[in-house]
């Protein structure tokens, strides 16, 4: 049996034994990316890079990452869908192509994993008007022992990667499968759809921006950008049926058996499929909740994710039978298990507080509103009306997708267009679904933002002048071409008072004109020389530092990836429009520029 470490471990070393440099995983919040919610793929932190920023550590990279989708939670519940996991990959930014990559790939599967050549078959790109047939990658592969029958082209909606957001790297991609049958031979000729084949490693070539306007354009450098998901490689190199049966979740799949006195039988039974939801979705809730930003479940954003998942965990552990509190008691075996990210360990108190809290919530309403939704099925019998729907949610606390998922359990629908309406009409839970939020793309860097991004250094710094406290430190902040927000630790409201000095002191740095450097250097020469961090971040061991003013006597220095504006000057006039609590302890600027 290979474990997850063993499997990191052999992956990572490899890699670092062909020149690439071991980065962190990044947060699962992404900074400065309006589109998304969370970190869905390891190559999501290094957008800048893969545009042509230069990385501190080199062109050649390599990661293990943690990464949500939340697209298939519905899913959830089968022996191979999750909400979290973890995504190893390497990069080549601007540095090999092609051919080394795939043979990395090759040598890996076949010498490091000792994968037999005849289990595995090999997709590639069948080319269309934005880019031609990948017969270069088929050739290199061909070269390394696999055959023209185990080589399918195909289109787009299987062969491309990307961009991650609206906007962004992406690029024709060839895919490795292995035939993970026990009892069916190899068949000869490889067929896509035939399930026995499974998908295990991901090799993109990032040659293409996709722009605002939806066109492909060059990018000024070639890349290359693979992912092998964890969990399912783990179940494909052990020969087992059901991810919930790797080494990854047979504790937490144990520890829900001892609560709920029931046995896994890895079936399709419900009681199963209730295990493997409680398993995956308790998993994901704990590392949302083990971030350094302490996010807690709330209606709009990440909050309402979070939500989403501890509730619908919840209900599926009603189902099992399970009388008592019991997110917390599962969670604890996730914070043991995994300590690799130590910032699980160092929140386990507010992982615990965060779900005993919503789980007290919930199980106030959740029978009460499972009788309401029971009744409403008996009065409307076909569709449920976007009114009632609405009052599960506001009195019972029943996201929308829970009520839809329980109303298709029941063959009946929801009348989603009328929830919509109703929703909107309570305007201030309205947020999550505004439209601002998607209007701009993954790692922009238009003026506007560039622009925002500097005034946020401004603000950082100014925080701690004015309010006389060198304590403070940034906690998150997230950049949209409209407007900045920056959140920070502090005890109360700013006053007034308060807030115009912070903004008059920024304005005079931007009438200063001062000049604004980037460096790359070694991160404790970083630290040392007093530049920023954000707290709770982990950064590579060189790293790219932004001055502001003098670099001997500086206004503000700190560790970022950038991009900035090259003087003051050009950052325009800066007005606060928001100051407001964001998390106990945190407070929460919204800023905005104009000319
Ligand atoms: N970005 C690609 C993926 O997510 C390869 O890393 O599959």
């Amino acid at each position: 049996m290979i474990t997850r470490q063993e499997l990191i471990k052999k992956y990572i070393e490899f890699f670092k034994h062909k020149g690439h440099k071991h980065i962190p995983s990044a947060s699962l919040i992404p900074e400065n990316d309006p589109t998304v919610l969370f970190t869905t793929a390891g190559m999501h932190p290094l957008v800048p890079f893969l545009l042509g920023q230069s990385h501190p550590l080199g062109k050649r990279l390599v990661s293990v990452q943690k990464c949500i989708r939340t697209g298939d939670i519905e899913e959830v519940g089968d022996k191979v869908h999750h909400t979290f996991f973890e995504m190893l990959g390497n990069w080549s930014l601007g540095d090999y192509f092609k051919e080394d990559a795939i043979k990395f790939s090759f040598e890996f599967l076949t010498k490091e994993l000792k994968i037999p050549l005849e289990k595995l078959a090999v997709t590639c790109f069948v080319g269309d008007k934005n880019a031609g047939k990948d017969i270069e990658s088929s050739k290199i592969w061909k070269s390394l022992g696999i055959k023209d029958e185990r080589i399918a082209f195909l289109p787009k909606e299987k062969n491309w990667w990307g961009p991650a957001g609206l906007t962004g790297p992406c690029g024709p991609d060839t895919e490795m499968f292995y035939w993970k049958s026990k009892t069916k031979k190899v068949p000869k000729v490889f067929n896509p759809e035939d399930e026995n084949w499974v998908e295990i490693w991901n090799d993109v070539f990032m040659q293409y921006n996709k722009n605002k306007s939806g066109k492909y354009e060059p990018l000024k450098q070639k890349n290359v950008d693979t992912g092998m998901g964890v969990e399912r490689t783990l179940t494909i190199l052990n020969e087992l049926e059901d991810n919930y049966q790797s080494s990854i979740f047979k504790p937490i799949i144990s520890e829900i058996e001892k609560i709920s006195k029931k046995k896994y039988k890895s079936s399709d039974s419900d009681d199963d499929k209730s295990m493997r939801i409680v398993a995956d979705h308790i998993r994901t809730a704990t590392f949302i909740l083990g971030e350094e930003k302490h996010l807690t479940p709330s209606n709009t954003d990440q909050g309402y994710v979070l939500r989403r998942l501890i509730r619908r965990a919840i209900r599926f552990g009603r189902q099992l039978g399970i009388k008592e509190n019991f997110t917390s008691q599962i969670s604890k075996i996730i914070v043991h298990e995994y300590t690799d990210y130590p910032e699980l360990a160092r929140n386990h108190k507010s992982i615990t507080s965060a779900l005993d809290e919503e789980e007290l919530r919930f199980l106030e309403t959740l029978e009460k509103g499972l009788k309401k939704f029971n009744q409403f099925v008996e009065e409307f019998k076909k569709i449920i009306p976007g009114k009632e729907a609405f009052l599960l949610f506001q009195s019972y606390g029943f996201p929308i997708e829970m009520t839809q998922e329980l109303a298709d359990e029941k063959g009946i629908e929801v009348d989603l267009e009328e929830y919509n309406e109703e929703f909107k009409k309570h305007q201030d839970l309205s947020r999550t679904m505004s439209a601002g939020r998607f209007k701009s793309g993954l790692a922009d860097d238009s003026e506007a933002t560039k622009k925002l991004h500097t005034a946020t250094h401004l603000l950082n710094e100014a925080l701690r002048q004015v309010l006389k406290d060198n304590n403070i430190k940034q906690r998150g902040s997230n950049i949209t071409p409209e407007r900045l927000r920056f959140d920070f630790n502090f005890s109360r409201k700013l006053t007034d008072d308060e807030l115009k000095k912070v903004e008059q002191w920024v304005n005079d740095k931007i009438k200063k004109s001062l000049p604004v450097t980037r460096e790359e250097i070694p991160l404790t020469q970083a630290m040392a020389s007093g530049a920023q961090s954000e707290f709770g971040s982990k950064y590579p061991e060189l790293v790219s530092v932004y001055t502001i003013g003098n670099p001997k006597s500086f206004i503000s220095k700190e560790i970022c990836t950038g991009p900035h504006v090259s003087n003051t000057s050009e950052i325009g006039n800066f007005r606060i429009i928001k100051e407001e609590s964001s998390a106990a302890g945190i407070r929460r600027i919204k800023a905005v520029i104009s000319n």
